[in-house]
C-alpha cells in the first residue's frame, strides 16, 4: 500500500500562480496603508510566484522609478515583515506604472500593452486579476472599460479576476445592479468580495472554536443560550473618509458586512465541509432565518458623535468634521436586535452593534449563558455571580475568555465571577497574518471560502434594509458623546439585559 505524505503536504502554503495583479486606486488610502504591504509580506514569505507582477493604474504623472519610490517607501512605513533587500529586489522587477484615469479608454489601452508585455517577458501566463480599489461609483466605469478594451478576455486556461471593496450596493436593488454589471464582464466565480474581516485569523477561528471541540457545540443552541452579542467599536472618528461614509453611515459600513458575517459564522449549522460551497449554504441557511422585531423603535438605536473628549484629547463632532454637511444623519454608531428562526436559536437575541468614538476599541462575540436553572446555595452566596459567557475577542486583545463563577477564598462560600484566558500572543510564537494578505493571496490563487458570495450580500442588504427605510423617517439619530458607548437608546433596547463592558 502507498504511503502517502499528505500530513506534511497538508502544511506547505499553496503558492499562488504565475499572474499579474492590477490595481485600481493604487494611490488611496487603503492601497498604500494595507495592500501594498500586504503583496509585499505575501512577496518575503514566499508565497507568491516568481513572475508575479504588480500594476498600479492612476491618473499621476508618474515615470516607473516613482511608481517604484512609492511602493517602497510604504512597504517599508506599513509592511508586518521585516523590509528585505533580496524580496524587494525581485519584487520591484516586476512593478509596472500605468498612468491612466478611470473613464479614458487611452488608460486602459495602455493598460493591455503592460498586460501583453508582462506575459511576454515576465511569465504571468495570461492570468490577471484586476482590484477595484476604488469609489464604488467608478466601479461601472471601470468594469466597462476593461470590457470595451478587451482587457477580460482570455485564452483557454487562463484567468481574469476581479476583487472589489465594499460597499457592495447601499440597498438591495443597488446592490443587484452592481452584481450585474460585475457579472457582465466576468462569470461570478471570478468575482472576489473582499469582507477583510473574514481574512482575520480570529474570524476564521470561530469555526475551530465551535467545530473542532466537543464540549462547546452541545450548549450552542436555545436551552443554553440566553442571548448573544456582538460589538465592533473604534475609538477613531471619520478623519478624511467623508467622502466615503456621509450618506453611508455604521450599519451599512460595517452591520451590512463584518458583523453579519460574524453572526452568521457564530450562528450557522456545522457545514459538510469548508468548501466555498458548503459554507456558504450554512451561511445563506442563517442569513435568510434571520427576523427583525417588529417594535423597531425599541429595539434598534442609532447615534452621530457630538463634539467633545476622547483620551485626553478634544475632538470635533461629526457634523463639524471636514466635508460633513452640517445637516447631515449619518449614523455613527448603530445597534440591532435579530432573531434567527430555527430551531436552534428561536427566542434568543442577537443584539449586535457598531460605532465610533466609543469607549474603547474592541470587537468582540459574547455568547451569554443563561442561569443554572437550580442554585444549591444561599442567596447571597451567589449575589455577585453573573450570567457564563465565551466571548471571542477578535481585536485587538485576541483571543477567547470564559467566564464563570468560582469560589471566592475564604471561610464562607461565595461565589464570584472569573475568567480563563486563551491569548494568541501566549499560545502561539507566529504573528498573525494581516487579513489583507491571506485575502490577497486566496483571490490569486482562486481560494473563496473567505469571500463572500452575491446571495450573501442581498440576504444582508433583505435584513438591514427595512431598519434603515425606518431611520430614515426618523429624521437626525440621536447625539452621543465620545468615548462613551453611543446613545441612551442603546442602552434601553436590551430591555432587562446589558451590554457588556469590554
Ligand atoms: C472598514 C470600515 O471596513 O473597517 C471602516 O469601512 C473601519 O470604517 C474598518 O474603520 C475597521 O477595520 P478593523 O480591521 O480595524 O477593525
Amino acid at each position: 500500500m502507498a504511503i502517502h505524505n499528505t500530513a506534511a503536504d497538508h502544511r506547505l502554503p499553496r503558492i499562488a500562480p504565475p499572474c499579474g495583479l492590477v490595481i485600481f486606486g493604487i494611490t488611496g488610502d487603503l492601497a498604500r496603508k494595507k495592500l501594498l504591504p500586504a503583496i509585499y509580506d505575501l512577496a518575503n514569505r514566499g508565497l507568491l510566484h516568481p513572475a508575479f507582477a504588480l500594476t498600479g493604474f492612476s491618473r499621476r504623472d508618474w515615470e516607473k522609478g516613482d511608481f517604484e519610490d512609492f511602493v517602497r517607501e510604504n512597504v517599508m512605513k506599513y509592511a508586518r515583515t521585516k523590509f528585505n533587500e533580496e524580496t524587494w529586489e525581485t519584487f520591484a522587477e516586476g512593478l509596472r506604472f500605468v498612468p491612466g484615469s478611470f473613464d479614458e479608454e487611452n488608460g486602459y489601452r495602455e493598460l493591455m500593452k503592460t498586460v501583453h508585455d508582462l506575459d511576454k517577458t515576465r511569465g504571468t501566463g495570461g492570468n490577471h486579476v484586476f482590484y477595484l480599489s476604488v469609489p464604488p461609483k467608478f466601479f461601472g466605469t471601470v468594469c466597462e472599460k476593461l470590457q470595451a478594451t478587451g482587457l477580460t478576455e482570455k485564452e483557454p486556461g487562463q484567468f481574469r479576476r476581479l476583487i472589489i471593496e465594499k460597499p457592495f450596493g447601499h440597498d438591495l436593488e443597488s446592490a443587484r445592479e452592481l452584481a450585474h454589471t460585475l457579472t457582465g464582464i466576468v462569470d461570478e466565480k471570478d468575482i472576489f468580495r473582499i469582507d477583510h474581516y473574514l481574512g482575520k485569523e480570529t474570524v476564521q477561528n470561530i469555526l475551530a472554536t465551535r467545530f473542532a471541540n466537543a464540549m462547546f457545540e452541545p450548549i450552542w443552541n436555545a436551552n443554553y443560550v440566553d442571548h448573544v452579542q456582538i460589538t465592533m467599536a473604534e475609538t477613531i472618528g471619520i478623519g478624511s473618509r467623508a467622502g466615503y461614509y456621509d450618506g453611508i453611515g455604521a450599519a451599512r459600513d460595517v452591520i451590512q458586512n463584518h458583523l453579519l458575517q460574524l453572526l452568521a459564522l457564530t450562528a450557522m449549522e456545522e457545514p459538510a465541509t469548508f468548501t466555498p460551497r458548503d459554507l456558504r449554504i450554512e451561511k445563506e441557511k442563517v442569513l435568510a432565518s434571520v427576523r427583525l422585531p417588529a417594535n423597531l423603535d425599541k429595539t434598534t438605536a442609532r447615534g452621530q458623535y457630538g463634539p467633545g473628549w476622547q483620551g485626553g484629547e478634544q475632538v470635533k463632532g461629526y457634523l463639524d468634521e471636514d466635508g460633513i454637511p452640517p445637516d447631515s444623519t449619518t449614523d455613527t454608531f448603530a445597534a440591532l436586535t435579530l432573531y434567527i428562526e430555527n430551531r436552534r436559536w428561536g427566542g434568543v437575541p442577537f443584539y449586535l452593534r457598531a460605532g465610533k468614538r466609543l469607549g474603547k476599541r474592541v470587537t468582540e462575540i459574547a455568547v451569554v449563558f443563561k442561569k443554572a436553572i437550580h442554585m444549591p446555595f444561599d442567596e447571597e452566596a451567589t449575589q455577585e455571580l453573573g450570567q457564563n459567557a465565551l466571548v471571542m475577542r477578535i481585536q485587538p486583545d485576541e483571543g477567547v475568555t470564559l467566564r464563570f463563577g468560582a469560589k471566592v477564598p475564604g471561610a464562607d462560600l461565595q461565589v464570584r465571577d472569573v475568567t480563563m484566558d486563551f491569548g494568541y500572543g501566549h499560545a502561539f510564537t507566529e504573528d498573525s497574518p494581516e487579513a489583507y494578505e491571506r485575502l490577497i493571496k486566496d483571490a490569486l490563487t482562486g481560494d473563496a471560502p473567505l469571500f463572500p458570495h452575491q446571495n450573501e450580500v442581498e440576504l444582508a442588504w433583505k435584513i438591514l434594509d427595512p431598519v434603515l427605510a425606518y431611520w430614515e423617517s426618523q429624521g437626525q439619530p440621536e447625539p452621543y458623546r465620545p468615548g462613551t458607548w453611543g446613545p441612551p437608546s442603546a442602552e434601553t433596547m436590551l430591555g432587562k439585559r446589558a451590554w457588556r463592558l469590554p
